[in-house]
């Protein structure tokens, strides 16, 4: 068949895999970033309006946007509401970021091991992925180094909080040393954030996108791992030379994010119940760390590390 050439760039979904796989009652997948099913909460629907069901702006509801860009802003990402895309899931920013860089051939830097959606989506485009090994702290900033002299990839793609898969966090002193390299090379840097909120400690290392100060920048984070996955709302905070790029491709892929998501999504982002569900969120599953960690222990003490 005539499809086209891209396609055949498409490799089989390891993470629809992933998913159905963990759909089967006898497994307990830790391979996807699932949230656990009695932790998602009760939705009130009553009070949206009947104009969530019109047409919207393809930016996204200006009042989710503001509430977004203070919540960053919060974080130590210098931002205005006017840099905020409200998109389908992070997953579109990745999307919309491969659209914005990738030709066949461009070259991209990755973790090693990163997000295999990831990695689908940038090579679905044609990327030539280099990549970059983590430590226990972030990557290795000599190989680093070597990989923005030799190559200048079109960006580095991190995810520094709770890597997906190796949980890594990076330490303050990778953070700013990476954003040191990024602005000496002015390496494009798209930061993926989905787990921030998910702490088990008072550790909360500030994002690498507030260090930089010449490179430009894509910070994404999502609702997915804290409220419902299912709602698809997610956002993307760019600098200004980026965003009117990824708002024209975000148009052209799907005019704006479903409304009816975005509406609930504001009714939790920045209020006194949100905080109280991410509170109950990290107990929960910090309870489940410590029993999983005395599991294995109990049976794997002396067979395997961890
Ligand atoms: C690192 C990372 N980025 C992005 C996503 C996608 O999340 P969303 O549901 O917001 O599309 C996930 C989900 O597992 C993830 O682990």
């Amino acid at each position: 068949m005539a499809f086209s050439e891209r396609v055949s760039r498409l490799k089989s979904s390891l993470i629809r895999e992933i998913l159905a796989a963990a759909q089967r009652p006898q497994v307990m997948s830790f391979a996807g970033g699932l949230p656990a099913e009695a932790m998602l909460p009760q939705v009130d629907w009553q009070a949206m309006p009947v104009s969530m069901g019109q047409y919207g702006m393809s930016e996204g509801e200006p009042q989710l946007r503001e509430a977004l860009a203070a919540q960053a802003r919060a974080l130590g990402v210098p931002c205005e509401a006017s840099q905020v895309l409200v998109v389908s899931g992070s997953q579109q920013t990745l999307d919309l970021a491969a659209k914005l860089y990738i030709d066949k051939g461009s070259e991209i830097l990755l973790e090693a091991p990163t997000y295999l959606a990831a990695l689908q989506i940038f090579q679905l485009f044609g990327a030539d992925c280099l990549t970059v090994p983590l430590e226990a702290d972030g990557p290795d900033l000599a190989q680093l180094r070597v990989r923005l002299e030799q190559h200048r990839p079109a960006f580095i793609y991190l995810i520094p909080t709770f890597q997906n898969p190796s949980a890594v966090r990076y330490s303050e002193a990778k953070r700013d040393a990476v954003a040191a390299l990024l602005d000496e090379f002015g390496v494009t840097l798209i930061e993926d954030e989905p787990y921030r909120e998910l702490t088990f400690d008072d550790g909360n290392a500030a994002p690498i996108v507030g260090r930089l100060r010449k490179a430009s920048w894509i910070y994404t984070g999502t609702v997915s791992k804290t409220l419902l996955p299912g709602l698809r709302v997610g956002y993307l905070i760019a600098s200004p030379d980026l965003f009117p790029h990824l708002l024209r491709l975000k148009q052209s892929a799907d005019l704006h994010t479903n409304r009816v998501g975005q509406w609930q999504a504001l009714q939790w982002i920045g209020s006194e119940k949100y905080r109280q569900h991410l509170s109950e969120l990290r107990d929960f599953y910090r309870g489940r760390r410590d029993d999983f960690q005395a599991a294995l222990q109990r049976h794997f003490g002396d067979l395997a590390d961890w």
